[in-house]
């Protein structure tokens, strides 16, 4: 009987962490950001959805002591890891939801430290930042009025939460700034640092990263747009952000030069892993000339090797392309009449070379991948 009992508590215990979902009660009135989200790197940042995560954890020393040192980023919403409770384990949070909703919403400051900053959340129940513009500096709670003495009412806010939209963090990007900043290793070298030049740019981390596209942000609320939520280099981004990447050639008496504008606010790439290339190749009368690749990277490592992020405490070389830079690559080939140079900017996520050591085989990490490409006949 009385393991009976226990049995039946248990189960309660486990359906209530299931219900325990924090994401689930968002879907129910935001079922397209909600959708958009379960595409977002966000949604699979844990090592249980990201091959690439769980591949670099593998081989880190913290998980030979157990110690899950990536979860404030990579999974605040497994509150028993974050907490020291338990140790890293698979269940729905870190298949579903390792980055909520929540996590990214209730964010109220960001403190700065030097290996990495914190996010401070706000302690208020149901209360979550926003950006509008138009509503900027405000606080909405929700408020159903009746007209006409009864005859029809109007709702405003939220039924399920206030919003605060005076906080400045969602405008600007600096919500973004606890995660994506910059890491420290424990040899005190910075493994990777976003280098964020906000400077007089009218874009920031939310106009580029979380634009406008259709559909109502709630189901309550009719609204032609909503606040793109799918972000991911893997798959979704590139297409929204090739705009931001201007390419151009010009043609000189040795050869030419291809002009790269980087108008992002930051580094690219900042991540160790991954490799940025420019290919070019002419095509005339009917044949393709493939000219060098050139690539960018920030290589890091010990004693002139290149080495895994743990064990770095140098910069070997560094070619990455710096927020507002225009690279200019020339080549030495001199174009000729009717000919078509063909320019394509991408990246690999995971340098091939690392993706060998690290035995990575996953396809969306492993391809080249297109971030915007352009044609000019001469
Ligand atoms: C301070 C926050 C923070 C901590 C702590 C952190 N990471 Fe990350 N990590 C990030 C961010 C942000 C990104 C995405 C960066 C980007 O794409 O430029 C990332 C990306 C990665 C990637 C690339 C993933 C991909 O899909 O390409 C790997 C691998 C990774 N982290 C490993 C780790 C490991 C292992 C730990 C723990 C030992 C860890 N990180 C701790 C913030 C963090
Ligand atoms: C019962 C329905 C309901 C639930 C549940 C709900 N929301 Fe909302 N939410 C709304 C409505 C309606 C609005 C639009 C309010 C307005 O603009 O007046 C809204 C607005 C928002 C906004 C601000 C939108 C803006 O204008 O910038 C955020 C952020 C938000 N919700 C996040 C969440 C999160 C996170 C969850 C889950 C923890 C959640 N909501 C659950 C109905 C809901
Ligand atoms: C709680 C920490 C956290 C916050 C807050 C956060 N991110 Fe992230 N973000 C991450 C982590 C961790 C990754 C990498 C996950 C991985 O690859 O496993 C990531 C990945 C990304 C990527 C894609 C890179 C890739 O590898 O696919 C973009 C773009 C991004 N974040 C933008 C933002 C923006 C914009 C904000 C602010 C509105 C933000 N993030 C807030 C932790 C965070
Ligand atoms: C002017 C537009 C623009 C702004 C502003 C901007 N980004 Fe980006 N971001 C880009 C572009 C373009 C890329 C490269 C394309 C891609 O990721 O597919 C990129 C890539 C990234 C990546 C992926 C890098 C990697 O190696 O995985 C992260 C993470 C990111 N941005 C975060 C941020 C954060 C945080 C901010 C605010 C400080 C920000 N971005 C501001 C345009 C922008
Ligand atoms: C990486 C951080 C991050 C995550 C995760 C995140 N949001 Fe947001 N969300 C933001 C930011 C920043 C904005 C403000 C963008 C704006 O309004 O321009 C925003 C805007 C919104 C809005 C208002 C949209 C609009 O166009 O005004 C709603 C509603 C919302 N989020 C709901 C959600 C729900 C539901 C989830 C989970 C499924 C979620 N968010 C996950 C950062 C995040």
């Amino acid at each position: 009987m009385k393991s009976w009992i226990t049995f039946l508590l248990l189960l309660v215990a486990t359906s209530q962490t299931q219900a325990a979902l924090e994401n689930t009660t968002c879907k129910t009135c935001h079922p397209v950001i909600y959708a958009e989200y379960q595409n977002s790197i966000h949604s699979k940042s844990s090592i249980y959805k990201d091959a690439v995560h769980k591949a670099v954890w593998d081989k880190h020393p913290a998980k030979a002591k157990g110690n899950y040192t990536c979860a404030k980023c990579h999974t605040p919403s497994d509150h028993n890891v974050m907490d020291g409770k338990s140790k890293l384990a698979d269940n729905e949070i870190q298949q579903t939801e390792p980055i909520s909703c929540q996590q990214c919403h209730k964010i109220q400051s960001v403190e700065k430290h030097v290996k990495s900053n914190k996010n401070i959340l706000t302690t208020k129940p149901k209360t979550f930042f926003s950006a509008d513009k138009a509503l900027k500096g405000t606080k909405v709670e929700f408020k159903e009025e009746s007209h006409f003495f009864g005859m029809f009412t109007t709702k405003s806010g939220s039924p399920y939460h206030d919003i605060d939209y005076s906080n400045e963090g969602y405008y600007n990007g600096d919500s973004c700034m606890g995660c994506h900043s910059h890491k420290q290793n424990s040899k005190g070298f910075v493994v990777c640092d976003l280098e964020v030049k906000q400077g007089d740019s009218k874009e920031s981390c939310v106009s580029c990263h979380l634009p406008q596209v259709q559909g109502s942000l709630a189901n309550q609320k009719e609204s032609a747009t909503h606040a793109f939520h799918g972000q991911s280099i893997h798959n979704s981004t590139p297409a929204l952000l090739s705009k931001y990447i201007k390419l151009s050639v010009e043609q000189n008496a040795n050869g030419f030069d291809v002009n790269i504008k980087n108008e992002a606010t930051h580094t690219l790439f900042p991540q160790p892993l991954r490799l940025n290339q420019l290919r070019v190749s002419i095509e005339r009368d009917g044949k393709t000339i493939e000219l060098k690749t050139e690539s960018f990277a920030r290589v890091i490592g010990t004693d002139g090797k290149p080495s895994m992020p743990w064990l770095a405490d140098a910069i070997i070389s560094d070619t990455s392309i710096k927020a507002h830079e225009t690279r200019e690559v020339k080549y030495d080939t001199v174009l000729q009449k009717g000919d078509t140079v063909v320019v394509k900017f991408g990246y690999y996520v995971v340098n091939p070379k690392a993706a060998k050591k690290l035995n990575i085989t996953d396809k969306s990490a492993t391809e080249f991948i297109v971030l915007t490409k352009k044609r000019f006949t001469i």
